[in-house]
């Protein structure tokens, strides 16, 4: 028997200014996606953009509806747009944020499982790391691959 350990990476920001002007962009990007939030049950707006390798950004919100199972989450939202406008172009990055009746969370917006998922399936069509950025009020976390947000990813193929 031998007992492992797993390291996950990050980085930390205190704000978005001390990220990359890319990475800034794309905060900005996801801030704003939070208008399009359609919440009423929940209350909780969340935000999602997508860059794409040619640079595009492609936003995203949470969509509820009244059969609950049937709404979407703001990241698959984005990355699912993504992939039905430009379904030839890699998905780089993707940043998240999250707030509760209209104010910002102070801790980073963390993505659900499923969504998770539908990024290791994002990154392995783009065949290179995807960065996920989760952005809170207070401090921002970059991860360099969705490896680092979903360990032992499946794949069936
Ligand atoms: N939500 C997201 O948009 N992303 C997540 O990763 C978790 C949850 C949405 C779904 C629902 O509209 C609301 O947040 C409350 O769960």
């Amino acid at each position: 028997m031998t007992e492992k350990h797993l390291v996950i990476n990050y980085t930390e920001f205190a704000s978005a200014s001390e990220m990359t002007p890319e990475d800034q962009q794309l905060v900005s990007a996801a801030l704003d996606a939070r208008s399009g939030s359609y919440s009423p049950y929940s209350h909780f707006q969340v935000g999602a953009a997508v860059r794409l390798g040619d640079g595009t950004i492609v936003k995203g919100a949470n969509q509820e509806n009244a059969a609950y199972p049937s709404g979407l989450c703001a990241e698959r939202t984005a990355l699912f747009a993504a992939g039905a406008n430009y379904p030839d172009q890699p998905v780089r990055s993707l940043a998240i944020v999250a707030a509760d009746h209209g104010t910002l969370l102070d801790e980073p917006a963390s993505p659900c499982g499923a969504c998770r998922q539908v990024m290791a399936e994002s990154q392995k069509r783009a065949g290179a790391p995807m960065s996920v950025i989760l952005i809170g009020a207070k401090k921002i976390w970059k991860f360099d691959s969705v490896d680092d947000v979903l360990p032992f990813i499946f794949d069936s193929l």
